[in-house]
């Protein structure tokens, strides 16, 4: 089985893929980090000193490389990786069920504001700046989230019980 878990920065992703491995089995593999592993950069260096254009342009040719493995996986993408060329559509043309972990501006910029070092799109910004960076970046990004093949709301829900909730419906 092959799992895709899409969503805004901060909303789980990782975590929830990495508990959802060793709850399954299947093996976890993070975009983020492939990309850092095999460009021998960090993603913030890579904005650095490359440009977000060759990120996202990497990006895709790796999801690609990702979603053509035979074997089953959990792979969990950067918050951007739907939302750039026709991400979305090779990733649901992939025979991978695609989940949408969808959580409020709220709870992202503040998830944001406590972890934003890593992350070089709001890295420079203040926690007000962060609150209204979120709002409309969220909104214009979600049209692309909500092509998932399945949408689950993480706000009010412990990590594990997000967990379950994704078990119930595949397994
Ligand atoms: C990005 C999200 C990041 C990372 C890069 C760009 C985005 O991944 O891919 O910094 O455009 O939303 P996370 O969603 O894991 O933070």
């Amino acid at each position: 089985m092959k799992i895709v878990l899409l969503g805004y920065m901060a909303s789980g992703k990782s975590s929830i893929g990495r508990k959802l491995s060793s709850k399954t089995g299947l093996t976890l593999i993070d975009l983020d980090d492939y990309i850092v592993e095999r460009e021998k950069m960090t993603i913030s260096n890579i904005f650095s000193e490359k440009g977000e254009i060759y990120f996202r342009k990497i990006e895709g040719i790796y999801l690609a490389e990702i979603l053509n493995k035979e074997e089953g996986f959990i792979l969990s993408l950067g918050g951007g990786t739907p939302c750039y060329g026709n991400n979305i559509q090779i990733i649901n043309e992939a025979n991978a069920t695609s989940i949408y972990l969808q959580a409020s501006v709220k709870k992202l910029a503040e998830r944001l504001i406590a972890k934003k070092q890593k992350r070089p799109l709001v890295a420079s910004l203040n926690d007000d700046q962060i609150f209204e960076f979120v709002g409309k970046h969220l909104f214009e990004r979600t049209r692309f989230y909500e092509q998932a093949k399945i949408s689950i709301k993480t706000d009010g829900k412990k990590k594990n019980e997000v967990v379950e909730e994704i078990y119930n419906l595949l397994f």
